[in-house]
């Protein structure tokens, strides 16, 4: 059967009608991948965390134990603890976050949730996090993998705050920030600091902490009153509402990529930042 199709698409690509509909469906579903990529697009886990259930036993394609080098084809028969999975179309949100929301896939406390906003056929969970009365940018994707990566401090993200505080924190407070303070879970690296009047600051990071913004204001003597972040990596909030969301461009997904993409082959010298995963 595969022979049948890798033949005709052969002789489709020589072909003027090889854009038709049919050429693209078969050449779609004959490509291979290999299996954590397809567990990873099947929103199971990103690709990590896919060699892992496959290390551990819990992967069949086609009845047949996966391992670490299968390649499967979209058609394949692929399940985990024998549940059959399948492969699902790519789904990138940007959401402009309202007060009062959380940021979980469900929260046990019966809150609403960033997904419970996001009305989409394909489920979509948030990349990193935003505390309940911060708003703003935030995206959402099943696509597991470049989900890692958008939330690995390696890649250096920008993400844009608006911060207000309940006093007006002086420069030599700024220039604190700027340079890097002491938190209990380590120095957080150099910042852009930038005051827009007052007690009102712009301030851009690319570590992603749990309520990194909040300590590191903290640790200069200061409480914040609101928070906003107004930019993920290029993502503003033109022309969206709090608690509105929209679809990503493909040329904006082609950008977060390219910005998550490795200058070298993983493994080969140390990584930009060299920590973990947020
Ligand atoms: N930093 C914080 O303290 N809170 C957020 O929600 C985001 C960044």
């Amino acid at each position: 059967m595969h022979a049948y199709w890798d033949r005709r698409i052969a002789v489709f690509r020589q072909s003027p009608i090889r854009a038709t509909g049919l050429y693209r469906r078969r050449a779609r579903d004959n490509q291979l991948m290999r299996l954590n990529a397809w567990l990873a697009r099947a929103g199971v886990a990103s690709r990590r965390k896919a060699d892992e259930l496959i290390k551990a036993g819990r992967v069949t394609v086609n009845g047949e134990p996966g391992q670490l080098n299968t390649f499967v084809r979209r058609t394949d028969d692929v399940r985990l603890d024998d549940r059959p999975l399948a492969m699902q179309q790519l789904a990138y949100v940007l959401l402009h976050k309202p007060a009062g929301v959380v940021t979980t896939a469900s929260d046990p406390q019966g809150r609403r949730t960033v997904v419970d906003l996001v009305d989409l056929p394909t489920r979509v969970v948030p990349v990193g996090r935003l505390d309940v009365d911060t708003t703003g940018a935030l995206v959402l994707t099943n696509d597991g993998e470049l989900a890692h990566r958008l939330a690995h401090p390696r890649y250096e993200i920008d993400k844009v705050y608006l911060v207000e505080t309940w006093q007006q924190p002086t420069d030599a407070q700024l220039e604190e920030l700027r340079r890097g303070v002491a938190l209990d879970d380590g120095q957080t690296s150099p910042a852009g600091v930038r005051r827009i009047d007052g007690a009102r600051i712009e301030l851009t990071i690319h570590e992603g902490r749990n309520r990194q913004v909040r300590r590191m204001l903290e640790a200069v003597g200061h409480r914040v009153k609101t928070l906003h972040r107004s930019r993920y990596a290029h993502l503003t909030l033109e022309g969206l509402e709090p608690g509105a969301w929209r679809r990503l461009e493909p040329l904006e997904v082609d950008r977060l990529r390219a910005a998550t993409r490795d200058s070298q082959p993983p493994g080969r010298g140390p990584g930009r930042a060299g920590s973990s995963p947020a």
